[in-house]
C-alpha cells in the first residue's frame, strides 16, 4: 500500500490522517515495472509510455541489476530496475498531493561516466519564478556509487507534475545518470518553540529515507528556504550535506541529523530574530556518525559576530559532546551557521567524504533560561 502514496495523499485529505501515510515511493518509484519487449530496443525504452505510471523522452534506458557496461558492474540499489537518463532525456510522473502542502522529493541516483552530470528537478504547477532545481552529481558520498538526493517544493495544486531532466550533452549518449527510487515525503512546517528559538534544530523534520539505503540523504547546495528539504534550514555554499537517520547511523538526539560532509564547502545556517544587545545561548550537539569516519574534526559554529571551534576526535564508533556558544545579539536577525573546518575520509578505503554530524541545535535567550 505505501508504494502508491500519491493515492493514500489523495484519500486522506478528507479523513485526516495525512501525516501518518505522506511517506513513501511513487508508484512504481522504483522502476520495477518495466516496458514490454517490444517497447524496447536493447536497453532502450522506445515508447514514451513503455515505463509504468511514467511517461519519458529522449533517450532513455532500462537497465537490470548486473548489466554490464565496459568493465562496471552497474548495481542497482532497490529492487532490480533502475533507468538511465541520456543527454536531454527526461521522465516525468503525475502525482496526487494535497495542495498547499510541503513536499520533499527523494531519489537515488548514480554516476556511470566519468563526467560531472547534473540534473534538472522540476515541479509543475508552480507560480514561482524558479520552479526547478539543479542538483549536482559532483561527489560521491556513498560508497557503491549510489546516493540519495532531496528536493523541497509546495504544491499549488492537488496534482502535481514531478519530472527528473538530465541536461548533459556528453559524446556518449550512454553517459548520463541512473535513477531508481523516487519518493515523497510531505513535511510539517516546523516552529520555534518556547525552549528553542531556532526552527527544527533537532532535524526531526526532513526528506524521506529509504529504509532499505544506508547511505542517508544529500541535501544539496544553495538551497534557499523554499526549496529545503530540511525545513528551516538554508544550505550555504558549493557542496551538499548528508541527512541521516538512527536507523542507520549513530545520532546524537532522536532519530535524525546532519551530517557535514563536505568540509568548509558546505554550511547549513538558519537566521533567527534577535533582540540587539541580548544574550544568547546556542547549544548544539558534535559527533560522529558511526560510519568509519575517524580522526581529528572540528565544527565551527557562528552566531552573529561570534565563532565558536568545537574540536571531536572521531574513532567512527559513533558517540557525541554537547557544545554552547554564548553570543550577545548586534541585530534583529542573527544568522546561525554551521560548517566543518576539515575534510575528512572514510578509513574503510572507499574514497567517500564524510564528516562530524551536528544534531540538537537550541538557541535560548540567557534570561529566559534563568526563568525556565
Ligand atoms: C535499434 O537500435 C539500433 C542501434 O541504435 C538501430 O540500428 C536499429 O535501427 C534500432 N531498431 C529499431 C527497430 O528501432
Ligand atoms: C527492503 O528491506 C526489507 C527488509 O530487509 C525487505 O523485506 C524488502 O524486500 C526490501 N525492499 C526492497 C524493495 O528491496
Ligand atoms: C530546468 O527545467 C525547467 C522545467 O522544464 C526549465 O524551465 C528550466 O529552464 C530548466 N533549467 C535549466 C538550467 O535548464
Ligand atoms: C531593528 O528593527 C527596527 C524596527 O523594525 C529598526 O528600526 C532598526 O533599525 C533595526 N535595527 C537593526 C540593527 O537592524
Amino acid at each position: 500500500m505505501l508504494r502508491f502514496a500519491g493515492l493514500l495523499l489523495l484519500l486522506c485529505a478528507t479523513c485526516h490522517l495525512v501525516s501518518s501515510l505522506t511517506d513513501g515511493l511513487l508508484p512504481n518509484g522504483n522502476f520495477e515495472f518495466g516496458p514490454k519487449p517490444s517497447q524496447m530496443n536493447g536497453t532502450n525504452v522506445v515508447d514514451r509510455n513503455g515505463i509504468p505510471n511514467w511517461e519519458i523522452s529522449g533517450f532513455i534506458e532500462y537497465i537490470r541489476s548486473g548489466h554490464k557496461q565496459g568493465d562496471m558492474l552497474l548495481v542497482v540499489p532497490e529492487g532490480a530496475f533502475a533507468v538511465r537518463l541520456g543527454n536531454e532525456a527526461s521522465i516525468k510522473q503525475k502525482v496526487k498531493v494535497i495542495n498547499g502542502m510541503f513536499y520533499s522529493l527523494t531519489f537515488s541516483a548514480a554516476r556511470t561516466c566519468a563526467q560531472e552530470e547534473q540534473l534538472n528537478i522540476s515541479v509543475s504547477p508552480n507560480s514561482e519564478p524558479k520552479d526547478w532545481g539543479m542538483l549536482p552529481m559532483q561527489t560521491m558520498y556513498s560508497s557503491d556509487g549510489w546516493d540519495s538526493y532531496s528536493w523541497g517544493f509546495l504544491a499549488e495544486s492537488k496534482e502535481i507534475e514531478i519530472m527528473i531532466h538530465n541536461p548533459g550533452v556528453e559524446e556518449d549518449p550512454a553517459c548520463g545518470p541512473l535513477i531508481d527510487s523516487v519518493a515523497l515525503k510531505a513535511l510539517n512546517p516546523p516552529k520555534r518553540t518556547r525552549v528553542n528559538l531556532l526552527k527544527n534544530g533537532n532535524f526531526e523534520e526532513g526528506p524521506y529515507l529509504f529504509p532499505n539505503t544506508s547511505w542517508g540523504v544529500l541535501i544539496p547546495p544553495n538551497i534557499e528556504d523554499d526549496h529545503s528539504p530540511l525545513p528551516g534550514w538554508m544550505i550555504e555554499s558549493l557542496k551538499a550535506v548528508k541527512y541521516i537517520d538512527s536507523e542507520h547511523f549513530a545520532v546524537p538526539k532522536d532519530k535524525r541529523a546532519v551530517e557535514l560532509v563536505a568540509g568548509k564547502e558546505s554550511a547549513i545556517a538558519q537566521v533567527v530574530k534577535t533582540v540587539p544587545g541580548k544574550v544568547y545561548d546556542l547549544t548544539f550537539a558534535v559527533g560522529d556518525a558511526s560510519n568509519s569516519c575517524e580522526g581529528s574534526m572540528v565544527v565551527e559554529a557562528f552566531a552573529g559576530t561570534v565563532t565558536l571551534h568545537v574540536p571531536y576526535e572521531s574513532k567512527g564508533k559513533g558517540g557525541f559532546k554537547s557544545a554552547k556558544l554564548r553570543f550577545k545579539a548586534v541585530s534583529n536577525r542573527t544568522r546561525v551557521r554551521f560548517l566543518s573546518t576539515f575534510y575528512t575520509m572514510k578509513s574503510d578505503n572507499s574514497g567517500s567524504l564524510c564528516g562530524p554530524v551536528i544534531d540538537d541545535v537550541k538557541l535560548v535567550s540567557v534570561r529566559n533560561l534563568r526563568h525556565a
